[in-house]
């Protein structure tokens, strides 16, 4: 699995466990595509994530893999879809990390404020905010 992830993610081979979350893109009561699966994946990761904490765990999701490379390696079949990976255990110490990720480890953390991702009534028509 550490072979599928991409080179900036070196950090993750010490992890206890890696991950890779799923999604079943048809429903299977008429076959009809699921447009809510990746939904439904990233809200079972997110109660993932709550439990590990819980647990005292650290997890840290990543998008940085090869898809194709999880998918042959894994064996997942057609009506599946690797959507992202996730490294699971116990936080490390920073200063066993080359120097650039450690620069990133140790970055100040900041968050959106949430008037960019939130609104009341529509969709603001300016261009702030809202952006990815
Ligand atoms: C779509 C997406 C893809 C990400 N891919 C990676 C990744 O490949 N490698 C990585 O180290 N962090 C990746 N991250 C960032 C981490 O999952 C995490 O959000 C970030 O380290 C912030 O952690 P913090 O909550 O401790 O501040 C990604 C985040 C998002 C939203």
């Amino acid at each position: 699995m550490f072979g599928c992830l991409l080179e900036g993610n070196s950090w993750a081979k010490n992890a206890g466990a890696l991950f890779v979350t799923v999604a079943k893109i048809h429903y299977d009561l008429n076959g009809k595509p699921n447009k809510h699966a990746w939904h439904d994946v990233g809200l079972a990761t997110g109660n993932l994530l709550l439990q590990a904490t819980d647990l005292g765990l650290h997890v840290h999701l990543m998008g940085g893999f090869d898809v194709s490379k999880a998918h042959e390696a894994l064996g997942i079949p057609d009506g599946y879809e690797a959507v992202s990976m996730g490294a699971i255990g116990y936080v490390g110490d920073p200063d066993s990390l080359p120097e650039n990720l450690k620069a990133r480890e140790l970055a100040k953390r900041s968050r959106k404020p949430l008037e960019e991702m939130a609104f009341k009534g529509q969709w603001p028509q300016n261009d702030s905010g809202n952006q990815v």
